[in-house]
């Protein structure tokens, strides 16, 4: 599907474009906005070439990646990155990843970015389970899906190598029949 578009009061979600490189890079090349993800910060050629491949990646048929940006409708500003990919392992499932710029986070924002992707990823692209996968030091995302209504399952140990070292992971899912029932 493509283009995908949601909107809620204060957010958009919407498909990447080419001018949004500076504001990706604002997030992926932070310290901070990256501690607990799987990966350190990145250059902003390596944004480039992220927003570049998502751009290709969303009208590739079948579409197995749905990389998209959150703007604050008030500003319309970037301020955030979010991903849906299928997961090649179960059928009509896919893992999710979210993150905002830190000057946007504390208000809200992290709960509604997230809520509007299961939106799309449960009403528009039908998905059956939708998983994410926390760094168990990471708080801030284990409260925001938590208040939108992912129900920790487990640990899948050592799953990271990061900074010289394994991680591991605590996964949140999310069945379309909870997300209905949420709703
Ligand atoms: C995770 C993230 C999206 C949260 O965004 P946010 O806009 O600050 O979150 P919200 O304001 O919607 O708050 C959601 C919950 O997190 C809690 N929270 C937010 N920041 C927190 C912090 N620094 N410490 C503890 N709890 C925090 C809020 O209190 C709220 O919990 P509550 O519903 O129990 O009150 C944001 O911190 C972020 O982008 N982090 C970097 C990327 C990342 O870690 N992504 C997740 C990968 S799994």
């Amino acid at each position: 599907m493509h283009p995908v578009e949601r909107s809620s009061i204060r957010l958009e979600l919407r498909e990447l474009a080419p001018d949004d490189v500076d504001a990706v890079f604002a997030i992926y090349g932070s310290a901070e906005a990256t501690e607990h993800l799987s990966f350190e910060p990145r250059s902003r050629d390596q944004v480039e070439q992220i927003v570049t491949r998502s751009i290709a990646a969303a009208t590739a048929t079948p579409r197995t990646e749905y990389a998209l940006a959150v703007i604050e409708r008030e500003t319309a500003e970037l301020i955030g990155f979010v991903r849906l990919a299928t997961d090649p392992h179960q059928q009509r499932g896919a893992t999710m990843g979210f993150a905002l710029r830190p000057a946007s986070c504390g208000v809200g924002y992290g709960v509604e970015t997230v809520k509007l992707l299961l939106d799309i990823a449960f009403e528009e692209l039908e998905f059956h389970r939708v998983w994410g996968a926390r760094s168990p030091l990471n708080t801030p995302s284990a409260r925001t899906m938590e208040a939108a209504g992912m129900v920790e399952e487990g640990t899948i140990r050592e799953h990271v190598f990061k900074a010289g070292k394994w991680r591991d992971s605590v996964v949140p899912p999310i069945l379309d029949r909870g997300w209905n029932a949420a709703r």
